[in-house]
């Protein structure tokens, strides 16, 4: 994730719509610019479906980062995981935040909106988008991450 975020991307399923909302409404707030992917509605989605769309648009650099939200965060985590140039964290407690950027330049933040509450959620996303990536010894082991990739045939 390049430092200076301006342009965030956001989605959800069913289990984390209300959240999504929530977390939407504190970056529009924080003044970023927003752009929610979906769903629009509470009917039952697969989350593969939502992380790809996150993902795809974050690992381009089509967006400066990501927001997802599942039920436990587990399952966005997995699929948003799978797709090139996508460092994605799940966030479940404040110190993780602040080092899911420092050391592992993580560019999509996922949550689970029934595993934690929607101000603990707020408040790890703020710190997220707060921390700069260190560098040094870690930009090797993320570079590393990179080379799994390509060894994979993965697109950069
Ligand atoms: C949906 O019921 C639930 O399985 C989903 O939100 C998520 O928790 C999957 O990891």
């Amino acid at each position: 994730m390049k430092d200076g975020v301006s342009f965030v991307v956001l989605a959800s399923d069913h289990a984390g719509l209300e959240m999504k909302q929530r977390l939407r409404e504190a970056l529009a707030g924080w003044g970023y610019r927003v752009e929610d992917l979906g769903p629009g509605t509470a009917d039952s989605v697969d989350y593969p479906d939502y992380a790809e769309a996150v993902a795809l648009r974050v690992g381009r650099g089509q967006a400066d980062a990501g927001v997802l939200v599942c039920g436990t965060g587990v399952g966005m985590s997995i699929s948003a995981n799978k797709f090139p140039n996508v460092r994605a964290a799940l966030l479940y407690d404040g110190f993780t935040a602040r080092y899911s950027r420092l050391h592992n330049d993580a560019n999509i933040a996922v949550f689970g909106a029934r595993t934690m509450s929607a101000d603990d959620a707020v408040a790890r996303l703020r710190i997220f988008l707060s921390e700069p990536f260190e560098k040094g010894r870690h930009s090797r082991r993320v570079d590393k991450i990179g080379c799994i990739e390509k060894r994979l045939g993965l697109p950069g």
